[in-house]
């Protein structure tokens, strides 16, 4: 892990606050120098968002969506390893607001950044010549593509859909409280969120989006889907509520294939063993057993 949560967590605290005690957007600061180097090293991820890659034969490209807070620089551990597997693989920023500075993403509503995914995804099948993608999402990133699926234009574009603690039937209202509560702010009021935010209170697990996700069904058909969840997870909690139901699914804890494993929500990215559960899933043919050994291997 190249980059410390708890660095971007705070800088993060600091400018989510600020835009909540709705200052105009004009008298807020630039963005805190860590933010600033972390979107730095979007360049940084050699290989990435290659239009002139072509898949091999058997492959598809793939498309990384990032969680609620991240962008697509949280998958500087993923990124690379897929990339020397010859992948062609792509990732966008989503949701971001603009009048929230640091570039945060996943903060606009879950249908707009649906629909980001969508235009953004489009364009990837059509630079590659392909007909379908394979995706892997976290947390909010989990859902973005079931949203498309079913309400958008995404039918019939997905062959393989891996969650990482995706947020697949939203978390609690306490939950959301935890978070706000990581971000300085003591009781967020749902409009203050809605306006700034509209993300979090869509994930709560009785809001009316979520409901919408679900409704006549918790999977994509036709798509093969994947998930895994941690124990550890302090924002989709219960962590079960990370699986879907239908029997088709491969559902796994990351504890179960490493007890040793101590990741939380936002670093299940960072976790090798949850890189080689990845690389399983994208590729069953070529398997090798997601263990605490992955921990100490280089890809
Ligand atoms: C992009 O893909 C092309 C075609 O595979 C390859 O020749 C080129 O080196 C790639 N560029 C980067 C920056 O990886
Ligand atoms: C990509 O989009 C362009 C412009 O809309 C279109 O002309 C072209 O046929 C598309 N290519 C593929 C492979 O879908
Ligand atoms: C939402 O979460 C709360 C707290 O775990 C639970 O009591 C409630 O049944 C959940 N509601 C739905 C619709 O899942």
């Amino acid at each position: 892990m190249k980059f410390s949560i708890t660095s971007v967590l705070s800088a993060a605290s600091a400018v989510v606050l600020l835009a909540l005690s709705a200052v105009p957007a004009s008298a807020l600061p630039a963005a805190p120098a860590a933010v600033q180097n972390i979107e730095k090293r979007a360049s940084e991820i050699k290989g990435l968002n290659n239009y002139s890659c072509k898949p091999a034969k058997g492959q598809r490209p793939i498309v990384l969506v990032h969680a609620t807070l991240l962008t697509l620089n949280s998958w500087d551990d993923v990124a690379p390893v897929l990339i020397k597997r010859g992948y062609c693989v792509y990732a966008l920023t989503y949701g971001v607001n603009n009048a929230v500075p640091g570039g945060f993403g996943g903060l606009n509503s879950i249908e707009s950044s649906a629909q980001e995914l969508s235009d953004f995804t489009n364009n990837v099948l059509n630079k590659t010549g392909s007909s379908q993608v394979d995706i892997v999402g976290h947390s909010q990133g989990g859902i973005l593509a079931r949203y498309w699926i079913k309400y958008l234009d995404g039918k019939g574009k997905v062959y393989r859909h891996v969650g990482v603690s995706p947020i697949n039937h939203g978390t609690t209202l306490s939950s959301i409280v935890t978070i706000a509560k990581t971000f300085g702010i003591f009781y967020p009021s749902q409009e203050l969120f809605d306006k700034f935010a509209p993300s979090f209170y869509e994930m709560v697990n009785t809001s009316d989006f979520i409901k919408k996700l679900n409704a006549g069904g918790d999977v994509a058909p036709g798509v093969i889907h994947s998930n895994i969840a941690t124990k550890f997870d302090e924002v989709v909690t219960p962590y079960q509520t990370c699986f879907q139901q239908d029997a088709g699914v491969t559902n796994i804890l990351l504890q179960d294939l490493c007890l040793l494993s101590l990741n939380e929500h936002l670093t299940m990215v960072n976790s090798n063993v949850v890189i080689q559960f990845i690389l399983n899933q994208l590729d069953p043919a070529s398997a090798k057993t997601a263990n605490c050994l992955s921990i100490l291997k280089g890809f």
